[in-house]
């Protein structure tokens, strides 16, 4: 069994990222970032304070914006279509869940396409399922990424991925698809869950529940990539593998933390400098 060590490899992404700034920023163009917080989510905070220290310690401006939980939808649209238009932004960035009087949906679309590094627009959703070039949601880009860092061959592979959200689990399934992967995925009404992954080569659980995937849903040798990220009441962390158990049938692992965690910010970030190479170009 090989540990999948996520710090690692973001911590070398992030220099990739530290490198292409220095160079955008050279030729008048500072990478930059704005992330709009709404509510006092405690761990939407936490989010977006990691967020705006992983920008600085790259070179990548960040801009913060905090509004009220009782913010109206008008106003939030207002401030993204202010930050559309500002030639020196190069990513918008809406910290998810927003408040339950604004309609989520209606606002990621409000984003523009080429500043939506999170990869939630429906015209980035339509380019990922299309194959064509695009943002990509963060968390499973930077799964992907892991999967080319340990050599993990992906094409031919049965994948299967356990839950559907539109952060993760669809997303992900079409990179898996796009990368020659048989792909299922699975949800809360999947029946007969254990058989379908008993015959993955590859599983990434995202659903939010600590220790679901156990041992005997696992066949020997497989590749376990645990999104989970839950925090029991004794205040320990825990993914949604039981990684005891699991851990000694894999061929490769995921911890939580330190596995994929640390590589959705340093994606966000990958395409930040992305967007800003685009802005350069249009510069030309
Ligand atoms: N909330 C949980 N994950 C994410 C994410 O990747 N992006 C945003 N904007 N909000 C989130």
């Amino acid at each position: 069994m090989q540990l999948i060590d996520g710090k690692a490899i973001s911590a070398k992404v992030k220099e990739e990222v530290k490198n292409e700034a220095a160079q955008l920023t050279e030729k008048g163009v500072i990478p930059c970032l704005a992330v709009i917080l709404v509510g006092d989510d405690k761990a939407s905070q936490t989010y977006v304070n990691s967020k705006e220290k992983a920008c600085k310690a790259c070179g990548i401006r960040s801009l913060k914006y905090t509004l009220e939980a009782n913010t109206d939808e008008s106003a939030l649209i207002d401030l993204i279509q202010s930050l559309n238009e500002n030639d020196e932004v190069d990513g918008i960035l809406v910290q998810l869940p927003l408040p339950k009087h604004i309609d989520e949906n209606k606002i990621l679309e409000k984003i523009s396409c080429e500043k939506d590094v999170d990869g939630f627009h429906a015209v980035n959703v339509g380019r990922l399922v299309s194959g064509l070039d695009g943002f990509v949601p963060c968390t499973p880009c930077g799964i992907m990424r892991l999967f080319k860092e340990y050599g993990i061959e992906v094409s031919g592979k049965n994948a299967v991925v356990i839950g559907r959200s539109n952060i993760v689990g669809k997303p992900m399934a079409n990179l898996l698809l796009n990368a020659n992967a048989t792909v299922t995925v699975t949800h809360s009404k999947t029946q007969n869950l254990a058989k379908i992954t008993k015959d993955a080569d590859i599983i990434v659980v995202a659903i939010g529940k600590p220790n679901f995937l156990k041992a005997d849903m696992v066949k020997n040798g497989a590749v376990v990539i645990d999104v989970g990220i839950n925090r029991l009441e004794n205040n320990k962390l825990v993914g949604d593998v039981d990684f005891e158990n699991v851990a000694n049938k894999c061929s490769f692992i995921t911890p939580v933390p330190g596995g994929v965690g640390p590589m959705t910010i340093a994606m966000l970030l990958k395409n930040t400098i992305k967007s800003a190479k685009n802005r350069l170009k249009r510069l030309k």
